[in-house]
C-alpha cells in the first residue's frame, strides 16, 4: 500500500476551507514542494548514469507558466516538449527558450512548422510527408523523426501511442527512407525520438524500448552513415493513481536504460548521443489537487454525489475511465461505507469523476479533493455547458498564490464582438 504523498496536506481542513473561501471552487491547487521533488528525482537518476542528457518537460501535461518557471529555476538546463505553437509560447513564458524545446507535432500545418522553425525548436517530424511540408518553408539545422516501432504500452488503450493502431510516428519499415530523404536534402545533424504511450508503471519497459530504438539507430548508421546527436526516449513514466500501485524507481529505470545504451555504443566504438526524455505526468501529476464542493446528493437507481467540478474541469475519467483517488477534506482516512457515483453538473451521462466508488459519509457543502490532477487536467478542461474555466493556486508550504484567475462568463464571450 502506498499512501498518497500529499495525504497529510488533505488533513488540514482549515487550509482548504480558507482556499475555498478565498478563491472559490472548483479550484486547481499545486504543491511547489512536490513539483520540485519530482523533477529532481528524474534529474538525479539521469545524472547518475548519463554524461549528457536533456530533460524536456512536457508542456501539454500542464502549461501554467508559473509552474514551468519553478521547474526551470530548479534545473536551469531544462527544455520542453511541445506539441503546438501555443505550447512553445507557454514554454517561453516559463523561461525555456525555443532552442531548448523539442517540437513534436502530427499532421502539422505549414503555419505550425513555420512557428517551430522560427523559434529554433528541435523539430521532430511525425512522417515523411511532414518533411516535404517543412522543406517548402525552410530547413532547420537538425531533424529527428518520431519512430513508431510497431508496438506500444499505456495505462489504457486510448493512451498507447505506438503500434499498428497508432496515428503517430514513422513505421519502422519506412524509417531509413525518411532519414535518407532528410540527408539528401542537406540535413547534417540528427536525432531520433520514440514515444509509445503513457502511464507505464513497468520499470522493465524502458530498457526494452531503448534496446529497440538502438536497433534503428544502428541501422541508420550502417545504411546511411548517420550519427545521432540525441535519442529521445519520450515520456510515459507512470504514477500511481491507486494505493495498490507501486511508483517507478527512476534510479532502477535509468540504470537499466543506461546499461543497454552504453553497451550498444561501447560495442560499436561510437560516440554516444545525448539521452533526452520528455516527462509530463511524472513531474506534475501527483503535485496537483482539484478542490471541489458537494452541491447535491441524490438517491436514484444508483446513489449520486453531485459536485461543482465535472467533466469540463477534469476530463480524464469521462475520456478514459481514469481513476482518481478522492478524499473528504480533513478526513482522508474516513471509512468508505457507501457505494456512489460522483458526478459534475454537465448535461452528459458520461459526466463522472468516479463510478461505483466506496465513499465515506458526506453532506451537501462538504469539500472533496480529487488527487493526482496536476497533469492532463487543467490543460484538458473546457467550457462545455458554458462553464468558465477554473482558477489555479500554487501552494508554497501552506502559503497560496493565485497563478491563474478564474474565468468569468463574460470572458467566454469577450471575443464575440456583440
Ligand atoms: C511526444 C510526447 N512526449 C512526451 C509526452 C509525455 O507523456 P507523459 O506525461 O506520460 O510523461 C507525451 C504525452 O502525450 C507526448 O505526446
Amino acid at each position: 500500500m502506498t499512501k498518497h504523498p500529499l495525504i497529510d496536506l488533505i488533513k488540514n481542513k482549515p487550509l482548504f476551507d480558507t482556499l475555498a473561501d478565498q478563491y472559490g471552487t472548483p479550484l486547481y491547487i499545486y504543491s511547489k514542494e512536490r513539483l520540485v521533488h519530482n523533477i529532481n528525482l528524474l534529474k538525479k537518476a539521469l545524472n547518475d548514469y548519463f554524461d549528457s542528457f536533456h530533460i524536456c518537460y512536457t508542456i501539454k501535461a500542464n502549461s501554467n507558466p508559473h509552474l514551468i518557471k519553478i521547474l526551470k529555476t530548479e534545473i536551469p538546463s531544462l527544455g520542453a516538449d511541445c506539441a503546438s505553437p501555443g505550447e512553445i509560447f507557454a514554454a517561453e513564458k516559463g523561461g525555456i527558450n525555443g532552442n531548448e524545446c523539442i517540437y513534436t507535432g502530427n499532421y502539422e500545418s505549414p503555419n505550425d512548422l513555420k512557428y517551430a522553425l522560427e523559434k529554433n525548436a528541435h523539430i521532430n517530424l511525425d512522417d515523411i510527408t511532414s518533411f516535404h511540408r517543412l522543406k517548402k518553408i525552410g530547413l532547420p539545422k537538425d531533424i529527428s523523426f518520431r519512430l513508431n516501432p510497431g508496438f506500444g504500452r499505456g495505462a489504457f488503450s486510448q493512451i498507447v501511442t505506438g503500434g499498428k493502431n497508432s496515428k503517430f510516428g514513422v513505421p519502422h519499415y519506412d524509417i531509413v527512407k525518411a532519414y535518407r530523404l532528410a540527408k539528401e536534402s542537406g540535413i547534417s545533424k540528427f536525432g531520433i525520438q520514440c514515444m509509445t504511450g503513457s502511464g507505464v508503471l513497468d520499470p522493465d519497459y524502458y530498457p526494452k524500448l531503448i534496446k529497440d530504438i538502438l536497433k534503428t539507430v544502428g541501422l541508420l548508421k550502417d545504411e546511411l552513415g548517420i550519427h545521432m546527436d540525441y535519442i529521445s526516449l519520450g515520456g510515459g513514466y507512470g504514477i500511481p493513481y491507486k494505493d495498490d500501485e507501486t511508483p517507478l524507481d527512476f534510479n532502477k529505470v535509468f540504470q537499466n536504460v543506461a546499461k543497454n545504451f552504453h553497451t550498444f555504443f561501447d560495442e560499436r566504438n561510437e560516440k554516444k548521443p545525448s539521452l533526452w526524455i520528455e516527462p509530463g505526468k511524472s513531474v506534475v501529476g501527483d503535485a496537483g489537487i482539484l478542490l471541489t464542493r458537494i452541491t447535491g446528493k441524490k438517491e436514484s437507481y444508483k446513489s449520486f454525489i453531485g459536485v461543482d467540478a465535472g467533466m469540463e474541469t477534469l476530463m480524464r475519467p469521462a475520456l478514459y475511465g481514469a481513476y482518481h483517488r478522492i478524499y473528504k477534506v480533513g478526513a482522508p482516512n474516513a471509512p468508505a461505507i457507501h457505494k456512489v457515483d460522483i458526478t459534475g453538473q454537465i448535461c452528459e451521462n458520461t459526466d463522472r469523476i468516479a463510478v461505483d466508488r466506496k465513499f465515506p459519509d458526506v453532506t451537501e457543502g462538504d469539500l472533496l479533493t480529487v488527487m493526482d490532477t496536476g497533469a492532463y487536467s487543467y490543460t484538458m478542461s473546457h467550457q462545455f455547458c458554458t462553464r468558465p474555466k477554473v482558477a489555479e493556486v500554487l501552494l508554497d508550504g501552506v502559503n497560496p498564490t493565485l497563478i491563474r484567475k478564474r474565468e468569468t462568463i463574460e470572458d467566454i464571450f469577450s471575443d464575440c464582438d456583440i
